[in-house]
């Protein structure tokens, strides 16, 4: 059997939102870089294929991030006493203009791919700068760390500083020719990244929906995040009949190009339904919601209408690079919601946040995030000897409390088939 292996240990994934199924002592076969099956004996197809055994050990799908700003790394845990606009202008955009020094970006790379690359992450939405070489260096540098998933050269015409504004016709030709240059790249791919509707003019986001059209790749940005936002939002593009309607005219809201969009934590009845319509991901962002003081999504309501959705760690919005703290921030933060904002939206599970961390962010980068056939091997293996209880617990439990108390750091990961560490 060619290109094949099998991992053995605990396995467990999440098929349908809400379900963990859990396979006790049994093998996971990895064929060509997609998951083969999981057994409890190994198949007669299989003798003789390489065997680790990683005894009693957790063996979970690598986790999704939606949304990571990597140029935001270097000050997370600082400046979180301000609400997003203050916070964008005091702290991401003075980091951010340090990017125009390819030193810079070298050594801030450097130091936000090896965390990645040691976290339980095997796939993410990556938000680079307005800096064309930096976008490019840090592709570089993810693919060379095996890890897979997109990256985006931010633009920017309006309401930012000097050193980071672009004008719209320099955006754009910055733009194709990052497009151009990322063609080669094979795991890590480019994404379109108008930041947000603030930052951007409606000529800068229709030139990106022509490019993203010509180029055929996917969007990236924030949405309905926060409520002061919004109101520029409103007073920026006083014909928009919501936010989401103003990336949606430029041909950059879903449809035959994938779309993320970040928290949409405020998103009306039409903007939600429109979200639906054109199969837009919904990165939740449960701590950056917190922080920045934006508010608390209603995800609960997201999974019922069938929305597509994951999780974002949104760094540095969020201090936490770890999507595991991602889904019990989402958890806590539903609680709440369901307490003092609505109580008819009752709170996430664990099997719920596990779906979105896994499958269903996974979805955006394809057959990703499950251990059904067919779908790219991303595995991590999680080790929770040092977890110690006199409890005697199920796997589900045993993950239960990984997710929760551990430091969300797996022992061994694969990313494709690809084996990291
Ligand atoms: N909206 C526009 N830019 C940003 C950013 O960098 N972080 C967050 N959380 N929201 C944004
Ligand atoms: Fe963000």
């Amino acid at each position: 059997m060619n290109n094949a292996f099998a991992l053995k240990g605990n396995i467990l994934y999440t098929p349908v939102c809400g379900r963990i199924e859990a396979a006790a002592d049994s093998y996971l076969v990895c064929e060509e870089g997609k998951v083969a099956g999981v057994f409890d004996t190994l198949p007669e197809a299989f003798w003789g294929v390489p065997v680790e055994d990683f005894g009693s050990r957790l063996i979970l799908p690598g986790l999704a991030d939606l949304h990571v700003h990597a140029s935001q790394y270097a000050y997370r845990g600082l400046g979180m006493d301000l609400e997003l606009l203050d916070w964008l202008e005091q702290n991401a955009f003075p980091e951010e203009a340090r990017f125009a020094d390819l030193d810079y970006a070298r050594a801030a790379w450097d130091i936000f791919v090896e965390e990645l690359a040691k976290s339980a992450t095997t796939r993410a939405c990556i938000f680079a700068t307005v800096h064309r070489p930096a976008a490019l260096l840090l592709m570089e540098k993810l693919e060379q760390a095996g890890l897979a998933g997109f990256v985006g050269k931010v633009n920017m015409d309006r309401d930012c500083p000097d050193c980071l504004r672009e004008t719209t016709g320099g955006s754009l030709e910055e733009t194709r020719r990052w497009l151009e240059q990322s063609a080669g790249f094979g795991r890590v791919k480019p994404i379109l990244t108008p930041r947000f509707v603030p930052s951007c003019t409606d000529e800068l986001l229709a030139g990106l929906g022509a490019l993203g059209a010509r180029f055929n790749v996917p969007v990236q940005s924030h949405l309905s995040e926060n409520l002061s936002e919004i109101r520029l939002v409103g007073r920026l593009c006083p014909s928009s009949r919501y936010y989401g309607d103003v990336y949606d005219r430029a041909g950059l809201f879903g449809g035959p190009r994938p779309a993320v969009m970040a928290h949409c934590i405020w998103s009306g009845e039409e903007e939600r339904a429109r979200m639906k319509e054109a199969g837009v991901f919904i990165a939740h962002c449960p701590q950056s919601n917190m922080n920045v003081s934006s508010g608390i999504a209603p995800v609960r309501l997201y999974l019922r209408e069938g929305q597509r959705l994951g999780l974002g760690s949104d760094v540095a919005g969020g201090a936490h690079l770890s999507i595991f703290r991602a889904m019990t921030d989402a958890i806590q933060a539903s609680k709440l919601r369901w307490r003092l904002v609505d109580d008819s939206l009752p709170a996430l599970t664990l099997p719920e946040a596990l779906y979105m961390a896994t499958k269903g962010g996974g979805a955006f980068f394809g057959r990703v995030g499950s251990f059904e056939p067919g779908y790219e091997f991303d595995a991590v293996v999680l080790d929770d000897a040092d977890l110690p209880t006199t409890r005697r617990c199920t796997l589900t439990e045993r993950l239960e409390r990984v997710v929760w108390l551990g430091d969300g750091r797996p022992c061994a990961k694969y990313v494709a088939g690809r084996k990291l560490f």
